[in-house]
């Protein structure tokens, strides 16, 4: 594809400027994709309802045309355009959470391009909190497909930079509002079947859902792949190696450390819990410190940051498997496994 030339344009995040909007908004109407900002990461805004903006978003993150998007709207009213059924506990979870980080699988209508959904007779769908997205949306007046506006493969982006990174020369217009609040993607929630089932843990809380509709099925990994084709793909994962560490203490780091040494010369390491006293000499750092949700935040950008410093393997502390750690723990999981996983 023409390299083209990508401009960016600083957008207030709680009060965005009219003009920027209404020129994005436009782009999109043309069918040009621009990145935008959410609450979880930016996303690559297109036509939701447009097969040729929708090829776009394919080809230019390298995508495989079987892994569905998430169609964003502005107002849950809009969700009578692409989805043909809304369960009772569909209602009840869009007023607990929406706007928000939880996206929805529902039956589709007809108006979806089965590019959007994979050919799946499913599609998933959210409105994001952020007055941004809301305000693009808005304007552009149909549901605005947005996968994470990386390329397929590396961490999702959390600030305009990281867009730059991976997709300068083959978009219009990245809208840059700053760093994204959450860090880590939305939790994609089936609610075709009975109880929902989580897809893909994210930025609101499997607890937090229980505590809202009652207990949610099993999450069984064969299933969940066959349902959310993205989860079979390699994801989050920056170009070095990276060594989860399960068990978190200054020893099993040094362990950790000699081990990646054995093999190789540029070592890394996110720190989340461990004091920086902790970290052997010579290895280069990265904090993404404080509580869970300030390892969300920070996570993307510190595996980007030692990708770019060129290290060979990266050491990342684990958390506990809960609340918001279930969502940071499932993308360490799947960064530490091997390409062909
Ligand atoms: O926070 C987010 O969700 C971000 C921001 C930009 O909104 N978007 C995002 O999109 O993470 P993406 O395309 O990177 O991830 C979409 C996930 C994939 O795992 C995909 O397989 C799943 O949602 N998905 C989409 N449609 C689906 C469907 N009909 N059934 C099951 N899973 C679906
Ligand atoms: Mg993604």
């Amino acid at each position: 594809m023409a390299a083209i030339e990508t401009r960016v344009s600083s957008v207030d995040p709680e009060l965005p400027d009219h003009a920027a909007i209404q020129e994005a908004a436009t782009l999109i109407c043309a069918g040009e994709l621009v990145a935008f900002p959410t609450e979880t990461v930016y996303g690559l805004g297109g036509d939701g309802l447009n097969p040729e903006s929708l090829r776009r978003i394919y080809t230019v993150k390298g995508r495989p045309s079987d892994n569905p998007l998430i169609l964003h709207i502005a107002s849950p009213q809009q969700l009578r355009l692409v989805a043909a059924e809304l369960p009772d506990i569909a209602s009840a979870l869009i007023h607990s959470f929406w706007p928000g980080a939880l996206t929805l699988v529902l039956p589709k209508t007809s108006e979806v391009p089965d590019l959007a959904t994979g050919g799946l007779a499913t599609v998933a769908v959210r409105m994001p909190d952020h007055p941004v997205a809301l305000a693009l949306i808005r304007q552009v007046g149909t549901p605005l497909a947005g996968p994470s506006a990386n390329r397929s493969g590396q961490p999702s982006p959390t600030t305009a930079q990281h867009v730059l990174d991976d997709l300068d020369g083959s978009i219009a217009l990245v809208l840059d509002a700053g760093p994204t609040l959450i860090g880590v993607e939305s939790t994609v929630l089936d609610v075709t079947c009975s109880p929902p089932v989580v897809l893909r843990p994210g930025g609101i809380s499997q607890e937090a859902i229980e505590a809202a509709i009652g207990p949610l099925g099993e999450r069984p990994e064969a299933a969940a792949y066959r349902r959310s084709p993205g989860m079979r793909y390699r994801h989050y994962s920056p170009r070095a190696r990276v060594l989860l560490l399960e068990d978190t203490t200054p020893d099993s780091l040094q362990l950790a450390v000699d081990a990646a040494r054995s093999c190789h010369q540029r070592v890394g390491c996110v720190l989340h819990r461990l004091a920086l006293g902790a970290v052997p000499s010579g290895v280069m750092v990265k904090r993404a410190g404080g509580s869970v949700a300030d390892y969300a935040h920070g996570l993307f950008a510190a595996l980007r940051d030692l990708d770019r410093l060129g290290v060979e393997v990266i050491i990342v502390e684990g958390v506990t498997d809960e609340g918001l750690g279930t969502a940071v723990m499932d993308r360490l999981r799947r960064a530490a496994s091997p390409p062909d996983a």
